[in-house]
């Protein structure tokens, strides 16, 4: 995050003694073993620290390190007295209908009361959904970018609320789509409908509208100045935009086999908005056989040459813990209602969040997150992230499929802390 280290690895001869903690353990002394390489990681690098190896590292000057780690008897838990709660202790309390599609307008393909289609064939300004007697409309730029979240994301964790109105919630392999069940005034008037369908139905129906919506030159993931308007009659398509392919890495970015750094040559010029991030690679020195566990890279000039943005994409895994930053710009397309803590560390310029009742969608806070900032975003709220300009943040995720049903059943908390 700053600073300049060095990062020794050793490999201990003996396999490591089974220990009843995970995490990272001090050892008093260097045990036998060999020599793995070192790396001199700068601002914005990233390295790996293998399991079962031996690590140091050295600063000469004082600089700040995160790390992606399992807890174990070095951690220190400060969270609770770091963290800034001011107001945190406050608790909330618990039309006619629309013209069919002509140009654009593929329907759900699915035995389902939802409709859906252009309320203009000609303008395509507004995008209208339908279930029955509820009506909902929203901006069809909005519309678009929001399908397409949840097409590359899956459904993601928890809700896509594409506003205040229509959302889905994933219950990982069936996927619940509403009007309204998650807005206070829809659920006290009754007008709140809900289905579920099974996830692999409702995404192909998705991918369907999605394509058939998107008109040459739109590119839903791409900052406003970076793409042509949504708008207009049906018009082309852009299926290269929407079938971009979410980077996951298996382990880490960088490493041989996994997914590879960016480049000019491999299509990832540095985006405009990022010219002044520093580009060149850390120094890796790998001893012979370990060329794949010393390893290294620079997250930022990855960042800088990312093509998209509010697209969280896996760039090291640690178990269920994905790093997943992502470059911003604009808004969050959808208010994201989480079903877990998940954590944002801001890693350059500044976001602000509306973060809202996960349920009801009252107002809760305002977070404004600059570079260095970080936050725990509760588990029962939404929230939505404005980036006036382009910048990069860290979302941590614990990926664990066992932790909604623990959070629902009360076994686990919604903040990662006791005040
Ligand atoms: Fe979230």
């Amino acid at each position: 995050m700053d600073g300049e280290v060095e990062v020794e690895l050793h490999r201990p001869d003996e396999p490591p003694r089974v220990v009843e903690r995970d995490g990272a353990h001090r050892l008093d002394a260097l045990p036998p073993g060999k020599r793995m390489g070192h790396s001199v990681l700068g601002r914005g690098h990233m390295a790996l620290l293998p399991k079962h190896s031996v690590y140091r590292l050295r600063g000469r000057t004082p600089g700040a390190v995160v790390f992606q780690t399992i807890e174990g008897p070095e951690t220190l838990l400060r969270w609770a007295e770091i963290c800034q709660t001011e107001g945190g202790t406050a608790k909330p309390p618990a039309a006619p209908s629309p013209p069919r599609a002509e140009r654009h307008g593929e329907p759900l393909a699915l035995e389902t009361r939802f409709e859906s289609g252009p309320a203009d064939a000609d303008t395509g300004y507004i995008a209208s959904v339908s279930h029955g007697e509820v009506h909902h409309q929203l901006p069809a730029d909005a519309f678009l970018r929001a399908l397409m979240r949840d097409v590359a994301w899956g459904f993601f964790y928890g809700t896509v609320n594409f506003d205040d109105v229509l959302g889905t919630t994933n219950f990982y392999g069936e996927v619940e789509m509403f009007l309204g069940a998650k807005n206070e005034a829809f659920v006290r008037a009754g007008r709140d409908v809900t289905e579920r369908f099974a996830s692999a139905d409702l995404m192909k129906a998705f991918k369907a509208i999605l394509r058939d919506w998107t008109n040459e030159g739109f590119d839903p993931f791409a900052a406003p100045l970076e793409t042509a308007a949504a708008f207009g009659p049906k018009r082309g398509s852009n299926d290269a935009a929407i079938e971009r392919q979410r980077v996951s890495a298996r382990r880490m970015v960088g490493l041989p086999g996994d997914t590879g750094v960016r480049t000019d040559q491999s299509g990832y010029p540095v985006n405009r908005m990022f010219a002044d991030v520093p580009q060149h690679q850390p120094f890796v020195e790998a001893g012979p056989g370990f060329e794949s566990e010393v390893s290294a890279f620079n997250l930022f000039g990855y960042l800088s040459r990312s093509d998209v943005t509010w697209n969280p994409s896996v760039c090291s895994v640690l178990r269920d813990s994905l790093f997943c930053p992502t470059s911003e710009e604009y808004i969050l397309p959808i208010d994201h209602g989480n079903d877990r803590v998940e954590w944002f560390i801001q890693l350059s310029d500044e976001i602000v969040w509306d973060v809202k009742d996960g349920a009801t969608g009252r107002p809760r806070a305002r977070v404004t997150m600059r570079a260095g900032d970080v936050a725990a975003m509760p588990a029962d709220i939404r929230h939505r992230g404005y980036s006036t300009k382009r910048s990069m943040l860290l979302v941590w995720e614990n990926g664990s499929p066992a932790i909604p049903e623990l959070i629902r059943s009360g076994k686990a908390p919604v903040i990662p802390v006791k005040f």
